[in-house]
C-alpha cells in the first residue's frame, strides 16, 4: 500500500498561521527523519491497530484500559496521520472524524474534521513534531474539501493549538448521549475550530449532530 507522506513545503492552507519558521528551526534541529503518512481507516489492519493501540495506552494512561481494547473513541475515523520513526515505530499519532453539525438558529450546516486521540511519544515532546502532525492532518482535511477542523481539549492546551493556527470558539456546545439525549459536551473542554474551506465559523450554538469525538 502507498501512503501520502508529508508534503516539504507550506501547503498554503487558508487562513493557516502555523509558525512555519518556528517549527523548521526546532525540527531541523531535532527528529527531522520523522516521516509523516496518512492511513485511510480501512487499511488498518490488525497488526497497525495494535500498534496504534500500544502508541494512545502510552500517551494516555488514565485512558489506558479503552485505548488497549479500542483505537478510537466514541466517533470512528475516516483517516489518521502517523509518525514514525527511522525503524518504522509509531511515534506520533491523530484521527481525524468526519462529521456534519448544525450552527446557530439557522442550522447552518459545517462540514468538520474532527480531531481526535492527538499525541506524541514522551521521548519525541517539545520539539515540534506535534505541529507538523497536525499540518498534515489538516492539509488532508483541506484536500478533502472540508469546511473546517474542530477539536475539544483542556484549557491549557489553548496556546499549543494556538500556535498551530487553531481558534478557540466560545459558544456553546451540544452532544448527543444514548442515555441522557442532548446534553452539553464536557464542561472541563474548550472548543477550537481550524480554518480551511471556511475562515470563520458561524456564531452560535454548535450541535455536534452525534457523539463528540
Ligand atoms: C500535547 C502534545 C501532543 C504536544 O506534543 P509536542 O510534539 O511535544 O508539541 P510541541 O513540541 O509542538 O509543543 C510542546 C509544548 O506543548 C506544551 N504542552 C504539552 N502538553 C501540555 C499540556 N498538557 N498542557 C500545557 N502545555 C502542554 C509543552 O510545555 C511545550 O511548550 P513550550 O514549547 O512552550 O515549551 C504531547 O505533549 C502529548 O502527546 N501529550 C499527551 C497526549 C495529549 O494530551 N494530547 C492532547 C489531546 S487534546
Amino acid at each position: 500500500m502507498i501512503y501520502a507522506t508529508e508534503k516539504v513545503d507550506h501547503p498554503g492552507i487558508k487562513g493557516s498561521e502555523c509558525g512555519q519558521s518556528n517549527w523548521r528551526m526546532k525540527t531541523r534541529a531535532k527528529h527531522h527523519d520523522i516521516d509523516f503518512s496518512v492511513v485511510p481507516e480501512q487499511d488498518i489492519q490488525p497488526d497497525l491497530d495494535k500498534a496504534i493501540r500500544d502508541i494512545l495506552v502510552a500517551c494516555f494512561p488514565a485512558d489506558r484500559q479503552y485505548y488497549q481494547r479500542q483505537s478510537w473513541w466514541h466517533c470512528a475515523a475516516i483517516y489518521r496521520v502517523l509518525g514514525r520513526d527511522r525503524r518504522g515505530s509509531i511515534i506520533a499519532h491523530a484521527a481525524v472524524v468526519e462529521r456534519t453539525v448544525n450552527v446557530g438558529r439557522e442550522l447552518s450546516k459545517v462540514r468538520v474534521a474532527g480531531v481526535q486521540s492527538f499525541c506524541v511519544s514522551q521521548d519525541y515532546r517539545g520539539a515540534g513534531l506535534s505541529e507538523r502532525m497536525m499540518l498534515r492532518a489538516m492539509t488532508e482535511a483541506d484536500e478533502r474539501g472540508f469546511d473546517a477542523g474542530l477539536l475539544f481539549c483542556v484549557e491549557a492546551l489553548k496556546t499549543v493549538y494556538g500556535r498551530m493556527g487553531w481558534q478557540r470558539i466560545d459558544s456553546d456546545v451540544y452532544m448527543f448521549d444514548k442515555r441522557e439525549g442532548k446534553i452539553s459536551i464536557a464542561s472541563k473542554n474548550i472548543t477550537m475550530f481550524y480554518p480551511l474551506g471556511k475562515s470563520q465559523f458561524p456564531p452560535g450554538d454548535i450541535d455536534l449532530a452525534g457523539t463528540d469525538w
